[in-house]
């Protein structure tokens, strides 16, 4: 055993107990807040929160349809794989046929249960207890509000719809069927930070005063999702701050505890634009740009050699000439600088919760790494934490109390994307479906509408230039 492994054991078996003396090279050191660590001999507790296992306990499995087998469809559709007990997949819906049958094949879904576009699952009786809606953005409003009708429960992804007044319908729709929507906030079921909230809410930092909540993209990952992928035209999708942001705002309004009064938001499309073209640049990388070897966001270099984000290619098999010809025949082979792009690559909001509360949040798309970075003001003590530790200091004792459990740690975390919370959320899902109790479930429709109302009025506030207040 090392001895990082050793100090985690230890942590793990001690709880809340204090382990002494600790080398700082034994903790996986948060990447900006090294001065924050407990040093080299100094007491620390570890801070120590339930971790539930993914298992749901039903006593017959939840069945469902999963309405777009693309990525998220899949990233749940492995719940039914891992714990079939829990969730049986007993029909599937693709306009994409070879997504469709990948998925209905893998799960041996019945020839008369494979539909192309989601109406037709509708124009049957009902076949499932829920639906899994995994759609791209512009066409969950319409499978959920068809779902609903039908008697469904639903699991929707985020963001939930493009309009707030769609939102807001869908809501309505639940309450006047009494269904169960949950909205796939993943990251509130993540351990990481279900263990952040359990700290805030257990008191030891005394009241929240304010939070900074930082959402580094990643350079490429912002290349590919938001500058040549699905998301690269807030018009044809939603906004960045819904289309990404929605999670963190949520986060944000979930800590705070307290409904958001005021918002106010800046942020523009600064780089990945005409005007930072450098010259010669040809429209698609692979036609011999003079700067390929040069640029980061080179789509030969981010998918040809460092193999990034394939999975959007649906190849048979990884080899470079297949994805050389993606890079011609698709958008992901465009120069950065010349797609039909208009999200915003920086995007800063504050915000104003009830009692004073307040928040600043900023989404980075120009950086080397990902995950959240997080700081919690209170009146006894503060939390920093980057997503994978937490740690706790105390204004008085100057105590430090650590959270580091980290989750590809725990065998059944492993894979379960999001830092644990796709498979957590399913889980509750399932869990929430089975014994028909909405409660169990953390991002519930009514939380989730408001957040994304928070995302609506802070895209308002960055285009009008103004405090916008939510009422
Ligand atoms: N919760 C999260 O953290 C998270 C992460 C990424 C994406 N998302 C959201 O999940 C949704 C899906 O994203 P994705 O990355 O899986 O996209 P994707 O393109 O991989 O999958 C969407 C699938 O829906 C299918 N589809 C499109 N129109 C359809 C229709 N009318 N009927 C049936 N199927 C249809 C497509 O063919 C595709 O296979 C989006 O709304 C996205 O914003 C959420």
């Amino acid at each position: 055993m090392n001895r990082l492994d050793f100090l985690k054991r230890m942590a793990w078996a001690l709880g809340g107990a204090t382990v002494l003396g600790v080398d700082q090279s034994l903790l996986r050191a948060a990447p900006s807040d090294k001065n924050i660590m407990p040093k080299a001999g100094e007491k620390f507790d570890i801070f120590n929160a339930n971790v539930q296992g993914l298992e749901a306990k039903v006593t017959k499995p939840v069945t469902v349809i999963i309405i777009g087998a693309g990525g998220r469809g899949n990233a749940y559709a492995t719940y039914a794989k891992r714990y079939p007990n829990a969730m049986q997949i007993v029909g599937v819906s693709d306009i994409n046929e070879n997504r469709r049958n990948a998925m209905a094949d893998a799960f041996k879904v019945k020839k008369e249960n494979r539909f192309g576009d989601f109406s037709e699952v509708f124009k049957k009786g009902k076949l499932a207890d829920a639906v899994i809606i995994s759609t791209p953005d512009d066409v969950h409003y319409e499978p959920c509000m068809m779902a609903l009708e039908k008697g469904y429960q639903v699991l929707l992804e985020k963001p939930i719809a493009p309009t707030e007044k769609e939102c807001t319908d869908i809501l309505a729709a639940a309450k006047k069927h009494n269904r169960i929507v949950a909205v796939c906030h993943v990251l509130r079921y993540a351990p990481y930070f279900v263990a952040l909230k359990q700290a805030v809410d257990s008191g030891v930092i005394g009241d929240v005063i304010s939070v900074q909540h930082l959402e580094p993209i990643l350079f490429d990952h912002m290349a590919h999702s938001y500058v040549r992928g699905n998301w690269h035209n807030s018009k044809k999708t939603t906004p960045i701050i819904l289309a990404k942001s929605c999670h963190d705002l949520d986060i944000i309004r979930w800590i705070v505890g307290k409904p958001c009064t005021q918002i106010s938001a800046d942020g523009s499309l600064t780089y990945f634009k005409a005007s930072r073209m450098p010259a010669g640049a040809p429209a698609y990388c692979i036609d011999g740009c003079p700067h390929e070897s040069t640029c980061p966001f080179s789509a030969i270099d981010i998918y040809v050699r460092r193999k990034r984000m394939l999975k959007v290619f649906d190849l048979p098999e990884v080899k470079d000439e297949l994805i050389m010809e993606k890079l011609r025949t698709t958008d992901y082979g465009r120069c950065v600088f010349r797609c039909d792009n208009d999200q915003p690559d920086h995007y800063v909001a504050n915000m104003v919760f009830e009692g004073d509360v307040t928040a600043s949040f900023s989404m980075e798309a120009l950086t080397s790494y990902s995950g959240r970075r997080t700081r919690i003001m209170g009146t006894k003590g503060d939390i920093v934490g980057d997503m994978a530790e937490f740690v706790i200091t105390d204004f008085r004792s100057n105590k430090k109390t650590v959270w580091n459990k980290q989750v590809e740690e725990l065998e059944a975390y492993k894979d379960a994307g999001h830092g644990g919370g796709d498979l957590g959320l399913v889980r509750d899902f399932i869990q929430a479906v089975g014994d028909n109790n909405p409660s169990i479930l953390s991002s519930t429709i009514d939380a989730s509408v408001e957040s994304h109302v928070m995302g609506f009025r802070a895209e308002e506030s960055r285009l009008s230039m103004s405090k916008v207040k939510i009422s």
